[in-house]
């Protein structure tokens, strides 16, 4: 098999990060996408790189059509890039923290499956994977933009895995728990300034809301992305896996 051309977005740090190792030490070519321009420089010297907000269309338009110049296609799209967006309850939550939030997962995934979609349709195959999240399973209290958008990203996955099965096309969404990393830091330091809860007793509610009592790692996430763009996922479209040792309890204030 020739070497899966891979494109991630938000793949400078975290389980982007993760999904680029995983799917270079598995023998493909990447290219990450990210807002940090710091963090997209630390990465290795022969991934393709491109510094680009994913909401915004005429970057990502160029992006693809660098894509298309160096690789003549592409294999894999995994659009993970998203925002943790504020902690706070909804009346204080302000309308530019709801839309920035809601707009990186989606307005990102959308455009990133636009522009792939018809390179994966001339080639009559490819695989999407959408990052969602366990907040795309339940309900988030404090998280609202979160959830809804990870929500969101469920049926805009549903609906590619449709549209695009005919051709060749499968689409699935990843649903991560909680991973170790300093963005879980953060949204705990918030969780824990709107609930009055501990840091402690709120990082121990994210693993005891789960059967397995665990936090998960970028890796774990990582390696059922590779797992999923392989061939021996070629009938796995349409699908909402969790990677997250089965959340039951999600809020973490509990
Ligand atoms: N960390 C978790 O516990 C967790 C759990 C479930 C789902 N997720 C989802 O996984 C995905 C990756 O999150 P992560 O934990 O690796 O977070 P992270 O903050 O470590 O990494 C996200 C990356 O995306 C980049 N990014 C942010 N906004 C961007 C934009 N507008 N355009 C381009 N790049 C942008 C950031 O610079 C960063 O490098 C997100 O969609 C997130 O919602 C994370």
């Amino acid at each position: 098999m020739t070497a899966q051309r891979v494109l991630i977005t938000g793949g400078a740090s975290g389980i982007g990060h993760a999904m680029a190792m995983v799917f270079e030490s598995a023998g493909a070519q990447v290219w990450v996408t990210d807002v940090d321009a710091d963090a997209l420089a630390t990465c290795p010297a022969d991934w393709g790189k491109a510094c680009l907000d994913v909401t915004d269309e005429a970057a990502m338009a160029t992006l693809y059509a660098d894509i298309e110049k160096d690789w003549g296609g592409l294999d894999v799209l995994c659009a993970n890039a998203g925002t943790s967006g504020p902690a706070a309850n909804i009346e204080d939550m302000d309308l530019a923290d709801w839309r920035r939030c809601v707009s990186v997962s989606l307005d990102g995934a959308f455009l990133a499956a636009k522009y792939a979609a018809p390179m994966m349709k001339r080639q009559k195959a490819g695989v999407m994977l959408v990052t969602s999240s366990t907040a795309g399973f339940f309900g988030y209290p404090r998280r609202l933009p979160y959830a809804a958008a990870k929500w969101a990203l469920i049926g805009l996955k549903e609906t590619l895995a449709m549209e695009l099965g005919p051709h060749g096309i499968r689409v699935n969404a990843l649903c991560p728990g909680a991973v170790e990393g300093p963005r879980m830091d953060g949204v705990i330091e918030r969780e824990s300034a709107v609930t009055g809860k501990s840091p402690e007793h709120i990082r121990k509610a994210y693993a005891s809301g789960t059967s397995m009592q665990t936090w998960v790692t970028g890796n774990d996430i990582a390696e059922m992305a590779v797992f999923l763009a392989s061939p021996q996922a070629r009938f796995v479209s349409g699908q909402t896996i969790a990677v997250d040792g089965h959340t039951y309890n999600p809020d973490p204030a509990v």
